[in-house]
C-alpha cells in the first residue's frame, strides 16, 4: 500500500497493491460502493457481500491500479480502479476491432461519495490513474459511462476522452429488485 497524495481537506489517496491491502478497507469500500451505484442514472442494488467482493477481485488482476480516497478514521470518500481491458472479457467482445486490445487500459468504477463531490477528487483520481499506466505497453484508455448524458460525460470530455459512439447494455439488479439492463457509452483517450 502506498500513499499517492495527501489533500488539504484531510483525505489521503492510497494505492492498494494486493488483496491483503484491501482487507482493512473492505467494509467501508462496500458501503461507499453500494451507496454510489444506487443513485440515478444507475439505480443498482448490490448486497454488501457483492460490493465488498469487488475490491479483492480487482486487486488480484495483473497490472491493476486501485486508488481509494480515505480519512484516517476509516471513511472511504471515493474509489477508482483500472486494469488492462484484456481482463474484462465482456468489454473486449464489444470493442474488438475498435481499439488494440493488448494495448488498451480500462477505467472501471469511479465513484465519489456525495459529501466529497465538487472538490476535484474525481479529476485527481483520473489524472493519477493516467499517470500510473505503463505507457511503454499501453496506448489507449477506455471507459464506459451512462448513455444518459450526465456530469461524468462532460467531465470526461473536458479531460480529453472522446465519445466513441459505441454502446453496450449492462445487466444489473436495480433498487426495486428487478434485473434489467441499462445503456452505457464507451469513451476513449489516446495516451
Ligand atoms: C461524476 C463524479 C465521479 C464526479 O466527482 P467529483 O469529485 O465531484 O468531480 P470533480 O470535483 O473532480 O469534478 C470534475 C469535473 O467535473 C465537473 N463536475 C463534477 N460534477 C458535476 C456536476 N454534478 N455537474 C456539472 N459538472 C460537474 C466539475 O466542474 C469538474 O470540471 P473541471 O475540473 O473541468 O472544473 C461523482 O459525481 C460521482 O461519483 N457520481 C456518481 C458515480 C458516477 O457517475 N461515476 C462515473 C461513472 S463512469
Amino acid at each position: 500500500m502506498q500513499t499517492v497524495a495527501a489533500r488539504a481537506d484531510g483525505l489521503t489517496i492510497l494505492r492498494l497493491a494486493s488483496p491483503a491491502d484491501g482487507e482493512a478497507w473492505r467494509a467501508a469500500f462496500a458501503g461507499a460502493y453500494q451507496e454510489i451505484w444506487s443513485e440515478p442514472p444507475y439505480n443498482e442494488r448490490f448486497s454488501s457481500e457483492e460490493a465488498g467482493a469487488v475490491l479483492p477481485r480487482t486487486l488480484r488482476i495483473p497490472d491493476q491500479i486501485t486508488l481509494l480516497a480515505v480519512r484516517d478514521s476509516g471513511v472511504v470518500a471515493g474509489f477508482a480502479m483500472a486494469y488492462p481491458v484484456s481482463s474484462k472479457p465482456d468489454v473486449v467482445r464489444d470493442i474488438r476491432g475498435l481499439l488494440p486490445i493488448d494495448h488498451t487500459f480500462y477505467f472501471a468504477e469511479l465513484g465519489i461519495m456525495e459529501a466529497w463531490r465538487h472538490a476535484g477528487l474525481a479529476r485527481q483520481l483520473i489524472e493519477r490513474r493516467l499517470e500510473l499506466i505503463d505507457k511503454t505497453r499501453f496506448t489507449h484508455v477506455l471507459l464506459r459511462t451512462s448513455a444518459t448524458k450526465n456530469a461524468a460525460y462532460d467531465m470526461y470530455k473536458r479531460m480529453g476522452f472522446e465519445d466513441t459512439g459505441v454502446y453496450m447494455e449492462v445487466a444489473s439488479r436495480r433498487n426495486d429488485g428487478s434485473f434489467r439492463t441499462d445503456r452505457r457509452l464507451f469513451m476513449a483517450k489516446v495516451l
